[in-house]
């Protein structure tokens, strides 16, 4: 499976750098794939879906199999990777992660059993 991924300040990027896998970056949300995929995103303000992830989906929708969902438990207690729930119930995305910034080993491993 393909991995597409959205980083605004980096961790998502290192996860990303770290498995070294091929992988297509959300930048404008204009960006199109062919077949299915894997996205990686993080969460943003209230717990929401970045706006540019949502206009990628929305471009992409049949290939969205799984996500993997990166945030701050620290900083956003109450909304920690708040996207995962949102992805879930509007697009029925199964989540396969739910982690804190870059994540750590096991959620590598469930990354590398996808592709
Ligand atoms: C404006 C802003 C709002 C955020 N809101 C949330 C949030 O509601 N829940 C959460 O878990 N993380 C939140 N985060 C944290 C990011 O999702 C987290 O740091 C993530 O690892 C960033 O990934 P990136 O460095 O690849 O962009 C927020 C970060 C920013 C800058």
């Amino acid at each position: 499976m393909k991995i597409v991924y959205a980083s605004r300040t980096g961790n998502v990027q290192k996860l990303i750098d770290r498995l070294g896998v091929e992988a297509v970056k959300i930048t404008n949300g204009d960006e199109k794939v062919e077949g299915d995929y894997l996205l990686i995103t993080y969460t943003d303000g209230a717990g929401i879906i970045p706006k540019t992830v949502e206009q990628f989906i929305a471009a992409n929708r049949e290939g969205l199999k799984a996500a993997a969902v990166s945030g701050n438990s620290e900083r956003h207690p109450d909304t920690f990777c708040g996207a995962a729930e949102k992805l879930e119930v509007k697009y029925g995305v199964k989540i396969i992660a739910k982690f804190e910034k870059d994540g750590y080993e096991s959620v590598d491993q469930a990354i590398k059993a996808l592709l």
